[in-house]
């Protein structure tokens, strides 16, 4: 943990920041880490409702609301969590089509006619819609709540002398392989649209993704392939000039023995087999079989241990701050996301 914070600092590394989006490879836990970053930074206000703090998921999984264990999200904002000290946390599943037929309604007064369209199968949205402009749907819906003033009626903020609808806007987002084709919606819709509304839209979104209101962080495991895919990840992102965030190993393993006992369990003798014995005798646990068996745990807890280590150092090359996040034994509810999200405070993430 570079960053890392024992004696936590007066201001998180990212305050500057508004829209969180969280990449990862598959599985590394994306969903998880955007659940527990809205929860940390919805907490720490000081009244009830005084930081309020959006999740979107834009894949069409409702992952977010299994996290929350909330019925399927429609395309609305709801709110899925409240923090002890009684920030909110409110989820929305961005919706391509639905997004677009807002779109039509907001520009064109088109609503009740798209819907007819639609109905009489004119547009035939998921098969016949460029990839590109699904995409700037997604993330032109995202910016939308990122700048949605609380003024503007909508949402749930009202009656509070709040600047913005949300504090922060945190998204689960697209795995790293698509991350940067993703958020780099200018390049995309290039070919497709080069004046008119969707180049607008695109142009607007790209003004708040490359601006220092957003970061990408990126969630992974010590393990080889998803850190290469985050060392990779970094440097697409910053190729195309968008913000690169933090990296959040997810999933670490506790350290149980002392480094040079590590060392010395890594290597082909192992452990001191006399020496565990000496231990385990006063415990009646001398027995040769345990020994030998816990000589080949010690061996392969150290060699993990010392992989993972050859992984975090790789890391380091993104020059990113580290947060560093535990396996949960008990896996991930909600008793256990509040301990992620109160992790990610302690080390400074938020
Ligand atoms: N710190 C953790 N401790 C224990 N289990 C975890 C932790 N983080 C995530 N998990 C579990 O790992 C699995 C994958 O997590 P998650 O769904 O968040 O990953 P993801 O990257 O969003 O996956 P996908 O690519 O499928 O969207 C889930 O079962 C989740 O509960
Ligand atoms: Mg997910």
């Amino acid at each position: 943990m570079t960053n890392a914070a024992d004696a936590r600092q007066t201001k998180p590394d990212w305050s500057a920041v508004r829209l969180h989006v969280v990449t990862g490879k598959g599985g590394t836990g994306k969903t998880t880490v955007a659940g527990a970053l809205a929860l940390a930074l919805a907490a720490g206000g000081e009244r009830p409702g005084a930081r309020r703090v959006l999740l979107v998921e834009v894949e069409g999984r409702q992952g977010l609301a299994q996290l929350f264990e909330a019925a399927p999200l429609p395309y609305e904002e709801r709110r899925v969590a409240v923090t002890p000290d009684g920030g909110e946390v409110w989820a929305l599943a961005i919706d391509a089509e639905q997004a677009l037929l807002e779109y039509l309604d907001m520009f064109y007064k088109l609503g009740p006619a798209a819907r007819v369209l639609r109905r009489f199968g004119a547009i035939d949205f998921a098969t016949t819609i460029a990839p590109g402009i699904r995409d700037v749907l997604l993330t032109g819906k995202t910016c939308e709540v990122v700048r949605r003033r609380a003024e503007s009626g909508q949402g749930p903020g009202h009656g509070h002398d709040r600047v913005f609808d949300y504090d922060a806007v945190v998204m689960d987002a697209p795995p790293t392989g698509r991350i940067t084709r993703f958020l780099n919606v200018n390049s995309e819709v290039s070919g497709l649209a080069r004046v008119g509304p969707i180049r607008n839209q695109a142009d607007a979104v790209m003004r708040v993704l490359t601006s220092a209101q957003t970061a990408v962080h990126f969630v992974t495991l010590l393990e080889e392939m998803p850190v290469q895919e985050t060392l990779d990840g970094f440097a697409d992102l910053r190729a195309a000039g968008l913000p690169a965030g933090g990296v959040i190993v997810n999933q670490a393993r506790p350290i149980v023995l002392p480094e040079d006992r590590l060392k010395k369990a890594a290597q082909p003798g192992g452990l001191d087999q006399a020496e565990l014995e000496a231990g385990l005798a006063p415990v009646g646990l001398a027995d040769p079989e345990v020994v030998t068996a816990l000589a080949a745990l010690a061996a392969e807890h150290a060699q993990r241990v010392l992989l993972e280590a050859e992984q975090r150092e790789a890391l380091a090359a993104t020059e990113a701050p580290m947060y560093e996040l535990p396996l949960l034994g008990d896996g991930v509810d909600r008793v256990g996301l509040d301990l992620l999200a109160r992790e990610l405070r302690r080390q400074g993430a938020a």
